[in-house]
């Protein structure tokens, strides 16, 4: 990590944290595909739209403020930071093809497979997804063991897969225009987004060596909270949001008959939903903090995520 990073991280807010995180990882992303061969072919070129331009980098600095509460130096931190940004980005491309989502904007710009065309925008989300994997399993770790970093491939593979992000995806699909029970929503709401964000706290944890030890349920409990909410809040913003703020078209779930928390609650209900989520993490928080672990940015973040306008 450069020293003007790790000033940043270290003595700034939350939001310059936030955003010295964002720069740090676009930079780290950059190294990465400038190493690339054929960089400049309509495959690299659309990895990297889809993976670099904007983008709140939230998964990473979870990865980041997890392993801090440890003492980790961020440099140990990287490789899993990047890579489940990787998995993050694929998963966008993909969430936008017209099989999917079908959208034509995020983060303000048109979608990858409008700019690069579907076989491309494909593509560019399968290699994002590889991408990640070859990162987890070569980029220098120090401090973190074979043995947990091993754990770690496992567990991004499965919070991405079948049991995670994949297997909420087709459940979110397949629940289009149909009439499902909370229990339901819930499900896919942990499943497509909580599961990644669930993943990057193991992996801040495991990169720490918390792997089986006690404080890792109370971490779990945050970031199952921290992860209903922030697709909770997500559901909000496609009603109450500003499409020029937001970056994606506001009011696309309701065109698609999306079950979502507004729908199913109504907006209110959505609202004061994300706020018992947000009280559920921080007692868990509170558990951590009569552990002597400090968790300052743990709970600004979970603030952040029921509070951000895009
Ligand atoms: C959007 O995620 C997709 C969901 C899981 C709701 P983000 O809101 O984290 O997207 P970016 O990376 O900031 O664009
Ligand atoms: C997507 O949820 C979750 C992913 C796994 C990408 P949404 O479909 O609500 O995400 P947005 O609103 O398009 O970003
Ligand atoms: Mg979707
Ligand atoms: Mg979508
Ligand atoms: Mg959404």
């Amino acid at each position: 990590m450069s020293e003007q990073y790790k000033a940043l991280f270290e003595e700034q807010s939350f939001e310059e944290r936030l955003s010295a995180c964002q720069q740090h990882i676009n930079a780290k992303l950059m190294a990465i595909f400038s190493s690339l061969p054929f960089l400049n072919s309509p495959l690299g070129t659309a990895m990297q739209y889809g993976a670099v331009l904007g983008g709140k980098r939230l998964r990473p600095f979870l990865v980041y403020s997890v392993g801090e509460i440890f003492g980790l130096p961020k440099t140990s931190l990287d490789a899993a930071a990047i890579a489940i940004e990787c998995i993050h980005a694929y998963s966008l491309i993909h969430d936008d093809l017209p099989a999917m989502d079908n959208d034509d904007l995020r983060r303000g710009q048109p979608t990858c497979h409008i700019k690069f065309g579907e076989s491309q925008a494909i593509l560019a989300g399968d290699a994002l997804q590889s991408l990640a994997f070859e990162i987890l399993a070569k980029q220098d770790m120090p401090n973190v063991t074979l043995s947990d970093r091993l754990a770690m491939i496992a567990e991004l593979a499965s919070a991405s897969g079948f049991a995670g992000m994949c297997g909420g995806q087709s459940l979110d699909l397949e629940a289009e225009g149909k009439q499902i029970d909370l229990a339901s929503l819930e499900q896919i709401h942990q499943h497509k987004t909580g599961a990644l964000i669930r993943s990057a706290v193991r992996l801040g944890a495991y990169s720490a060596g918390q792997r089986g030890r006690e404080v890792l349920p109370l971490l779990e409990q945050y970031a199952q909270a921290i992860g209903l909410a922030f697709q909770v809040h997500d559901d909000i913003l496609d009603v109450i949001g500003n499409t020029e703020v937001i970056g994606k078209r506001q009011g696309n779930d309701q065109q698609l008959g999306k079950n979502t928390y507004p729908a199913l609650l109504g907006l209110e209900q959505a609202q004061q939903k994300a706020r018992d989520l947000y009280e559920e993490a921080l007692a868990a928080l509170t558990e951590l903090e009569k552990r002597s672990y400090n968790t300052a940015t743990l709970k600004k973040l979970a603030g952040f995520i029921i509070e951000r306008n895009s």
